[in-house]
């Protein structure tokens, strides 16, 4: 699945106009935390640097269902993908936000998906019950419609997201079965 999404990127061009649309969770890029990889904080100045003036996003289908502090603590900015920067229908791409302490409730997607942490302490769960601490560097890969949770450490985290396959359809809640 890596080199579609390369090749997705290769041929992404930024358009002229990017729309803004700032979210609560904005509030937490200043406290973003350096990765100690020089790659990786080179992606995450541009990002902090970009992120008040770009298009930030949360998932439409949990707005009524997730709790006000999740939904003020979270949000993603969708780099490549429908109804992204950059459309492609094919791969999406995106960078994530949480604030401490949240609890990413179990989810899945059709979509194959292959996480990078580039800031935070994150802890996933899988549908297997076994949890696993991450740090910046990390990757962690979910097969299609795998369910998967998330815990957020005590510094706001940071994921680098692509998905492959079925990418327009948004994640649902597993409670939403
Ligand atoms: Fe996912």
């Amino acid at each position: 699945m890596v080199a579609a999404v390369l090749d997705a990127l290769d041929d992404a061009r930024c358009p002229a106009d990017v729309e803004l649309n700032l979210l609560p969770v904005v509030r937490h890029l200043d406290a973003v935390g350096s990765s100690g990889d020089a790659a990786i904080d080179a992606v995450l100045e541009e990002f902090l640097r970009l992120g008040p003036a770009l298009p930030w996003h949360r998932t439409a289908g949990y707005l009524d269902v997730l709790s006000r502090d999740y939904l003020d603590n979270y949000g993603y900015v969708q780099l490549l993908g429908p109804n992204s920067i950059v459309e492609h229908a094919t791969v999406r791409v995106g960078i994530g936000l949480w604030g401490p302490h949240l609890h990413y409730p179990a989810h899945k997607h059709e979509a194959e998906e292959l996480y990078h942490v580039l800031a935070g302490e994150p802890s996933f769960s899988s549908g297997d019950g076994n949890a696993r601490a991450t740090r910046p560097g990390d990757a962690v890969h979910h097969a299609p419609w795998q369910e998967h949770s998330q815990d957020f450490g005590p510094t706001p985290t940071v994921l680098l997201y692509c998905w492959t396959g079925a990418v327009e359809p948004d994640a649902v809640l597993v409670s939403d079965r």
